[in-house]
Parts: structure tokens; sequence; C-alpha cells
């Protein structure tokens, strides 16, 4: 297939909000956050911009694939909000890193990272461009209801990017979507209008959590199993197993029926929570700076979230 990782990057907020803290202002406990998800910490933005959180992450990308911005052929974020609705996050990323070529926004939830990496292997691989920037960025803590204990523990912000360019990296990748506006929903807010009545739709997060639970190990065990065939690959062949990092049972349930080993899951939900499209690239940055992985590992990444969407590939390094 078309692409090779040759850069990865991250940034996250300053502010660390644990659970003790958030136990202050609703009824939860550090005890049943720990348990039911796996969260310790998570980032909040208090001040940082999405924009600003992505050019960093960016910037960090960029330096490790040594490259310049002037090279990139094309910028895709994944995002399901900005700071502004028109430019697009894409636009104000090319703007501060001094980069010359289109760039777009898209949004497939949690699974927008996936959705990235797919649009770039059909762009690259048809020859229209060579080099590619790809952002998975949400600050989830701007729609969350703070007074529902149900979703506001379960979220923190962030951005992780990676620089892909033509080469033999990726060995497969599948996406999915089943238009769904009831277990996951985040409401838009518009404008009054003279013309007419627009909808009044909760701007919160709103989620039902165990019918979600159900679809997330459904997807991971099915798209896993999926790209591994169509790679050709088997779970000893792979160094890490690397999931949206929603919640730690549901990837410790698709881990042992897939039979990966511990040592095999790739975890970074106890200190980003989750960090919907940003979740995957940032816990990839993470895991090549300590060493842990390495060129020419192979990986298999698992995506799910709102639309319903799903996504998952396999990728040597
Ligand atoms: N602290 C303490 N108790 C809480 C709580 C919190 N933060 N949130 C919910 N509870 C309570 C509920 O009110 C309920 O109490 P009740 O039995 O008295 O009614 C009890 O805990 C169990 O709630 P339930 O929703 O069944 O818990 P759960 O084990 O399903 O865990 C989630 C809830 C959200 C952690 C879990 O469903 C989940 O992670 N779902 C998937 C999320 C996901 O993958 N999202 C993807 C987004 S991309």
């Amino acid at each position: 297939m078309s692409f090779q990782i040759v850069g990865t990057g991250r940034a996250h907020p300053e502010f660390v909000l644990n659970n003790d803290m958030l136990s202050q202002i609703v009824d939860t406990s550090d005890e049943w956050i720990v348990a039911r998800t796996g969260i310790n910490t998570r980032y909040v933005s208090t001040h940082e911009t999405i924009t600003e959180l992505s050019v960093k992450a960016a910037d960090n990308a960029l330096s490790k694939a040594g490259i310049g911005a002037k090279d990139l052929d094309l910028i895709l974020c994944a995002t399901m909000k900005g700071d502004y609705a028109c430019p697009s996050l894409a636009c104000l990323v090319q703007k501060e890193i001094g980069a010359d070529c289109p760039a777009v926004d898209l949004n497939a939830a949690c699974s927008g990272f996936l959705y990235a990496l797919d649009q770039a292997d059909a762009y690259i691989a048809s020859g229209k461009v060579e080099t590619v920037l790809i952002i998975g960025a949400e600050l989830m803590t701007r729609h969350l209801d703070w007074t529902d204990r149900s979703t506001c523990v379960l979220f923190g912000d962030g951005a992780g990017a990676v620089v892909v360019r033509k080469g033999h990296g990726l060995k497969s990748i599948k996406i999915t979507a089943k238009g769904d506006d009831e277990l996951l929903v985040i409401g838009n807010t518009f404008c009054p209008s003279p013309y007419g009545k627009q909808p009044k739709l909760d701007p919160h997060f709103r989620m039902k959590g165990g019918e979600v639970f159900k679809f997330a190990v459904t997807s991971v065990l099915r798209d896993v199993k999926d790209v591994m065939k169509m790679a050709g690959v088997e779970v000893k062949d792979v160094k890490m197993l690397i999931p949206h990092q929603a919640n730690q049972r549901v990837f410790q349930v698709a881990k042992e029926k897939l039979g990966f080993s511990d040592e095999q899951l790739a975890m970074g939900i106890d200190h980003y929570g989750n960090t919907s499209s940003a979740s995957i690239p940032l816990l990839l940055d993470e895991l090549i700076e300590e060493g842990k992985l390495k060129p020419g590992d192979i990986i298999v990444m698992s995506a799910f979230g709102g639309g319903l969407t799903t996504g998952a590939c396999v990728i040597e390094l």
C-alpha cells in the first residue's frame, strides 16, 4: 500500500485533572473511575486552544520527520470542532506552520485519525500527493456537562500528529460507518434566524455507555481480525495493538479474545483519558519516544466512535 510514517508528534494542555478533584464537583470517586475506566488523570485545557496544540504537535512531527512545512502536499485534521467553524483547523495549522498546500478538516469523531489515514492512503496511491501531515486533535472537555458524572470523568484534551510519505509501511486499512443519532451525540448550536426556527439541540456530549461498550468491543474484535487477515499478519508478528483509548475494560476484553499479551497492548488512558481522534496519534508518539516502538515494528491500530464510525489498520513502522 501507499505510505510510511516518517514522523510523529504530540501536545497536550498543562493542567492535570485527577479523579479526586472530579469527586469534589460530582458524586464520584477515584476508586469507581479507575475500576470502570482505567483513567487516573487527564489533561484539560484552561487556556490552550485546539489550534495551538495542533500546531505544536505538527511542528514536533515535522522536525522528527526531518522535513519542512513547505515539503507538505496536504494537511488533514481529524477533529469534531476546531476553534472556528470557518476557517478550518487544518487551514489555521497550515498558516501557523508556514505550509503552502491544501488543508481540510474531517469529522469521524473518535475514528477520525483512521479516516484521515485512509484518505492519505487514497491521495498518495492516486499519485496526487507524496507527503501528508495528519493531525488528530480534540478539546473534548469543551463538550462536557460537568454535572453529569457518567460522562465528565471520561475525557481529556490533546493533539497528536503524524507525517506520512509515499512508501510501503501501510499493510491494510478499513473504515466503516453506520449512521446513528442515539448512542453518542453532541448537538450543534445555531444563530437565530428571522425566517424560521433553528433546531434546539443539547450541546453537551451524551452517551448510552452500556450500548457503546458493546459496540466498541464488537467492532474492535471484527476490525482487528479483518485488517490482520488483509495484511497477512498473525498476533505473534504484531509488536503492539494500539486501540482508541476510550475504556481500559473495552481493550482488555478485546486483547484477551484476540489473543494478545499484556506487553502487546498499548495503554495511555490512565494519563490521557479519552481524547477522541487524538488518542491513537498521542500514544503512538509517546511509545516511539519511549523506545517501545522502533522502525520495522508492526502495529495494529483500531478506533471506534460517534457516527457510528470505526477504523483499523496494520502498519509497519
Ligand atoms: N462515578 C460513580 N458512579 C457512577 C459514575 C461515576 N462517574 N458514572 C456512573 N455511575 C453509576 C451509575 O449511575 C450506575 O449507578 P446505579 O447502578 O445506581 O444506577 C452505576 O454507576 C453503573 O453505571 P453504568 O453506566 O452501568 O456503568 P458502566 O460499568 O457501564 O460504566 C462507562 C460506564 C461509561 C464507563 C462504560 O459504559 C463505558 O466506558 N462505555 C463505553 C464508553 C466508550 O467506549 N465511549 C466511546 C466514546 S468514543
